[in-house]
């Protein structure tokens, strides 16, 4: 995984490809580096382990020369710990090629092996290593031919950025499953990951397509096949602005983006059901095919996942249409059955996402159409979908996602809304209900958010319990899946959420007086059920929180905390039972001292399988 970045041209190259980098750090940011030539030319490259303060720290000690060509890179480990070795770039034994590499090469302990009996010594763990050695034992003094035959010999995923001291007038770049573009500046190029690294430079993009490799120079860009064939790219202008992301006073991202929720929402509905009128611009898919598809799929990704399983309770209720909800990973590989009646939705904060991107590519070559529900605009996930909507949520910083997820849901109910409209699924009055109730979200979350200091307290006095449950029931399964899911990423508490009818066939092998167990046990027609499952928990000792409906008086008699949160119909209450499971989640990660923005192993967008 990982964000790569490149740049030539007549400026000092360094500055440039840090601004860029940390742009892309939600890639990853165990390390990163930086390979730059000085006038000799020579090869000088900088690594760190850690995020990118400790680069530019590095830099500060130990600065590089000026120089119009350079590569920088953050990295999420996947092959080598993260370490000042596994760092990229990583260059060949003679210091004449750096490469940065974004993806897995599936071959790398073959080539690695051929590579020794060749005397290449290798410094890292990395599988990206090879394909310096492996350029470099195929240069003979033309890089071009070098990464042709290079490439030409690696398996698996990957977006590179070469460049050699030999050549300093040339970045060599190539793509295969990996995203990477180009920017074309005023006498200067750059590659990157992706467009925002590059957005407040320059405008004028190629997205490089799998299969290409591309030369740049600071006056020209040339794309070819793999196979040597001159290709003409397509150049895009792209119109969106990337609103620059500051914590305005709040301590973290993550509890910047809880509060803004109730903003995304309203501004979403204010766009999107101007007058309680639907307007679902993007969707692209007729009211025809709206009609005659007979299932839909969702398709997602971790907290994206979760918004989908939420995503087939309101479709299944309000359209009556059959909806399955596969994780992107399981799809792609599962022999789906898909065709040209069903609707594929795919979920994503980033649109980047690698096993999410795979999934609407397996989708589309079956038939299938596919809409993405997506936040990031220009992602590769919107370009690639036949529709998209995308929830303008604005930046979301914080890797443990918040306002995303909402937002998310929130597409879903007025994706609920078209579909059960077009297909004839209620009755106008129920619809006219379910819009009234969703305009009033926003202002019951400005409610919700002010119980912030009572949440503090319990998760407080929650925080030192080495396992959660979470449980629920209906809509609210997912609910708890999401709950715990927050709470594991960021307190690195071993956290499980359950449906609550499942808990009596294992889980409650591990309820004692050490465990807590938040319950989300809102006014519904299962709500009988989920007190039967507390009293169960009570009966063996464990700590019960409970996420109840206001008015609730019966509840306190069985909870040991309780938090309460406005009465909504049942088909609404995931959009707000949510925020105090993220409260919770951020109050014990603060109080137990954690990197809240930043967890340790994780990265906001997950660009390899
Ligand atoms: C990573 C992030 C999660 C996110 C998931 C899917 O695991 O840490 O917060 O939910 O990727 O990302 P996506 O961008 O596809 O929504």
């Amino acid at each position: 995984m990982c964000g790569i970045i490149g740049y030539i041209g007549s400026r000092d190259a360094t500055p440039i490809l840090l601004e860029s980098l940390k742009k892309l750090e939600y890639r990853g940011y165990d390390s990163s580096g930086v390979a730059v030539l000085d006038h000799h030319p020579h090869l000088i490259v900088r690594k760190s382990k850690g995020k990118i303060k400790n680069l530019e720290e590095l830099l500060c000690t130990k600065p590089v020369p000026f120089s119009n060509l350079g590569v920088s890179h953050t990295r999420w480990a996947t092959h080598g710990l993260p370490c000042d070795e596994n760092a990229h770039p990583h260059t060949d034994n003679a210091h004449r090629i750096a490469v940065v590499h974004n993806g897995i090469i599936e071959n790398y302990a073959q080539l690695k092996e051929k590579l020794k009996r060749q005397d290449c010594h290798f410094v890292s763990q990395t599988d990206t290593e090879v394909i310096a050695h492996l350029i470099s034992v195929l240069y003979k003094g033309d890089l071009k031919t070098a990464v042709y035959k290079a490439i030409a010999q690696l398996k698996g995923a990957f977006a590179i950025g070469v460049i050699s001291k030999d050549h300093p007038d040339l970045l060599v770049a190539a793509r295969v499953g990996s995203p990477l573009i180009i920017g074309l500046g005023d006498k200067e190029n750059y590659i990157a990951s992706d467009v925002p690294a590059i957005l407040d430079r320059t405008r004028r993009v190629i997205y490089l397509k799998d299969g290409q490799v591309a030369f740049l120079s600071k006056d020209k860009v040339e794309v070819f096949t793999f196979e040597g064939k001159k290709v003409t790219p397509k150049i895009d202008t792209v119109s969106f602005s990337i609103g620059s992301a500051q914590k305005d006073g709040y301590d973290h991202f993550m509890l910047k983006e809880i509060h803004e929720q109730p903003q995304v929402l309203s501004a979403m509905l204010k766009y999107r059901l101007p007058k309680g009128k639907l307007k679902l611009e993007g969707l692209t898919v007729s009211d025809e095919i709206l009609n005659s598809i007979k299932k839909i799929t969702i398709v997602a990704c971790g907290t994206a996942y979760h918004a989908g399983l939420v995503g087939k309770y309101i479709i299944e209720d309000m359209a009556r249409l059959m909806t399955e909800v596969d994780t992107s990973s399981e799809f792609r590989y599962r022999k789906p059955i898909v065709d040209k009646n069903t609707l594929i939705i795919a979920v994503s904060q980033s649109g980047e996402t690698a096993d999410t991107l795979a999934a609407v590519r397996e989708a589309k070559a079956q038939g299938a159409k596919v809409v993405s529900i997506c936040n990031v605009i220009g992602s590769s996930l919107a370009r690639e979908s036949d529709g998209v909507l995308y929830t303008h949520a604005g930046p979301e910083i914080g890797v443990a996602s918040t306002k995303a997820y909402t937002a998310q849901l929130m597409m879903f109910y007025l994706l609920g809304l078209k579909l059960a409209h077009t297909r004839h699924a209620v009755t106008p009055a129920r619809l006219k209900r379910l819009v009234k109730d969703l305009q009033n979200i926003p202002y019951l979350y400005k409610g919700l958010l002010k119980k912030r200091s009572m949440i503090l307290k319990i998760a407080e006095a929650n925080s030192h319990f080495g396992c959660f449950l979470y449980l629920g029931r209906n809509i609210n399964y997912p609910t708890a899946l999401e709950g715990a899911l927050k709470l594991k990423e960021i307190s690195y508490i071993p956290a499980e959420g359950y449906a609550a009818g499942e808990m009596k066939h294992g889980p409650i092998a591990l309820i004692d007086e050490y465990r807590a167990v938040v319950c989300v046990a809102l006014q519904s027609h299962v709500y009988e059920k989920m007190i039967s499952n507390i009293q169960e928990i009570r009966a063996r000792k464990g700590n019960v929180i409970a996420i109840a409906t206001e008015g609730d008086k019966e509840i306190a008699h069985h909870a040991h905390y309780v938090i309460d949160i406005p009465a909504v119909e049942e088909l609404l209450t995931p959009l707000l039972a949510i925020i105090p499971l993220q409260l919770i989640a951020y109050y014990i990660a603060v109080k137990r001292g954690n990197d809240v923005d930043q967890p340790r192993n994780l990265a906001k967008s997950v660009t390899v399988e």
